[in-house]
């Protein structure tokens, strides 16, 4: 079956609603998402959006700590329109019904929190559920726009190519193939559908999910980096997997993070034993950025045997705690875990992916057609590193920009009389080994753990490389031969990604930023300031 739409937008977090918002004016939205329209990372953000809003804050100061995070890496015209539209973009969130904190007893002033690596207190932010506030308000608004329709439980498969629709089996390289649409399993009705849209949008998220250890929910499978690399299209800096320093260590706790924003108001890191220890790795010692404070405390444990360290913020007040924090609060409460009177147990965990789909400024990936925004896409912004906070800021400046340049592209002709052949089952019948699902799942993230993490070094790149390639083979000879599900699908993605991560760490010969490897511990500028760029 087919649906045209103009504009199909995979994702609905923070990059996916806010294009789907703009783009209604222009003609019909579908979103699919592939589960409720809140499950998103940006539904867990904590800490906030970075935006320079206090008359004593600059442009060129927030440019100067993104710059500064990213290890020389970030690509500085990008970094500069991102921070100065940044405000523009915070205006419009609060137009369509985002509220965020406010200063008590002056409600013209809104609270600013403070995070790791920024010089300045900038950080908008809804107590500490800032992303559930945003996929509040957004949804609603969505919700309002009769020209947008949600599907819910609607997967995204593949890409589909103007090249592969014309019985073309491969572009010469210099020929940029054309995104028609997608493929999108209905996963409640079991049945695949043909989206046909003028213009694709990316906006699945990332890839925490490859990790054992994470702080992202499970939708985070890098779907739309898979599918984006499958259909041809650039990828780069996957080695940048950003290890957040502080989530929760308790064996019923999945995924909690403990914001950076607490660390912000005086949390600090220190031993099981008491002792706090950033002071000896960095001048900000638990403010310092997040690559310097992962592998601190990934040094730390290696030393000391133990299983997590601690954050101590129990000198604060608890009224204090329990009013910043409330879902922080609550939720070590729930654990035993009284955090106005005891630290909390933390350990580093993969959180953030600063590689993916390759965009311009105006978030056109190098297949026309597609664009991407939010998290799958490697816009230039973070380089080897992000700032705290720049990500949702992100989402929206690229969101908005995205739709301004298809705005100017309206009129082109869209190749709507192609005909595309319905999705192609073969001869797969129902698998009868759902196990094999299960178990690859779990090597995948243990290999990734274990020799792809916080700190690297050639021989285990190799044995995740070699673990890698068995894994991927036996995955896709399973998909060929089976019905496809869900958890089949993910699966198929999150090999190609973990695979994609060590092919980029294993080009990078050097440490730099967030990728840490012992073989080559310096950074090598004169060779190595670039991205590592992979393609199909
Ligand atoms: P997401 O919000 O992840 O949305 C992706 C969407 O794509 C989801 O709806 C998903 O279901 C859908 N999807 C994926 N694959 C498919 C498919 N195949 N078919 C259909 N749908 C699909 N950043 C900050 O700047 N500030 C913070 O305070 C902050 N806190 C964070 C806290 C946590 C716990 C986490 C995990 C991340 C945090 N980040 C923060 C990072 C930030 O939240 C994310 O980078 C950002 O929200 C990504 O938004 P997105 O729209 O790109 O993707
Ligand atoms: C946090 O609240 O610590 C997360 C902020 C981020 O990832 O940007």
């Amino acid at each position: 079956m087919e649906i045209r739409t103009d504009f199909l937008v995979i994702g609905s977090g923070l990059a996916g609603l806010s294009f789907a918002i703009k783009a209604s004016r222009y003609g019909s939205v579908a979103i699919i998402t592939k589960k409720n329209t809140t499950e998103s990372s940006t539904n867990y953000a904590q800490g906030g959006i970075a935006a320079v809003m206090d008359a004593e804050d600059s442009f060129d100061l927030h440019i100067g700590d993104t710059l500064k995070a990213g290890a020389g890496l970030c690509r500085d015209d990008v970094v500069r329109f991102v921070v100065s539209e940044g405000p523009e973009r915070i205006a419009e969130l609060i137009q369509w019904g985002v509220e965020f904190s406010r200063k008590s007893g002056t409600e013209a002033t809104f609270d600013l929190g403070k995070e790791g690596g920024h010089s300045m207190r900038r950080v908008l932010h809804a107590a500490d559920s800032t992303g559930k506030e945003i996929e509040r308000a957004l949804i609603d608004k969505a919700h309002s726009i009769e020209n947008i329709r949600i599907y819910e439980n609607f997967l995204a498969i593949d890409l589909i190519r103007e090249s592969k629709v014309l019985g073309r089996k491969s572009l010469p390289r210099e020929e940029q193939d054309r995104c028609l649409g997608a493929y999108v399993f209905d996963i409640e009705n079991d049945r695949i559908y043909t989206f046909r849209s003028r213009f694709t949008i990316l906006a699945t998220g990332g890839a925490g999910k490859a990790y054992l250890i994470t702080t992202n929910p499970d939708i985070a499978t890098g779907d739309g980096i898979a599918m984006a690399w499958r259909a041809g299209a650039h990828i780069a800096n996957m080695e940048f997997i950003q290890f957040h320093p502080t989530c929760l260590f308790h064996p019923e706790a999945k995924s909690f993070l403990i914001s950076e924003a607490v660390r912000g108001e005086g949390g600090v890191l220190k031993l099981k034993s008491g002792t706090p220890f950033m002071e000896k790795y960095h001048p900000l010692a638990s403010l310092a950025p997040r690559d310097i404070v992962a592998r601190a405390i990934d040094t730390e444990l290696k030393k000391s045997g133990d299983d997590c360290v601690v954050l101590d913020i129990s000198h604060r007040d608890r009224g204090y705690l329990m009013n910043r924090f409330p879902t922080i609060y609550n939720r070590c409460l729930r654990f035993g875990i009284d955090m106005a009177k005891e630290p909390i147990p933390v350990v580093p965990a993969a959180h953030y992916l600063c590689g993916g789909v390759v965009v311009n400024g105006n978030g056109e990936t190098s297949m026309d057609r597609l664009f991407a925004a939010g998290e799958v896409a490697c816009t230039g912004l973070h380089g080897a590193n992000r700032l705290a906070s720049n990500s949702l800021l992100e989402c929206v400046v690229f969101a908005h920009r995205g739709c301004e340049r298809i705005r100017e592209r309206l009129n082109e002709a869209t190749g709507e009389d192609l005909p595309i052949p319905p999705w192609e089952a073969g001869q797969a019948t129902e698998s009868d080994e759902s196990i094999v699902i299960e178990h690859n799942w779990d090597e995948i993230r243990r290999c990734m753990w274990n020799y792809v993490g916080i700190v690297r070094s050639n021989k285990r790149l190799e044995r995740a490389k070699k673990r890698m390639e068995l894994i991927s083979q036996e995955i896709q000879d399973y998909y060929w031969s089976f019905k496809i599900t869900r958890d089949l699908l993910e699966l198929r993605n999150l090999s190609v990604v973990a695979n994609l991560i060590v092919a980029c760490a294993m080009m990078r010969k050097e440490s730099r930023g967030l990728h840490y490897n012992l073989d080559y511990p310096d950074r090598d500028d004169r060779y190595w300031h670039r991205d590592t760029i992979v393609r199909r």
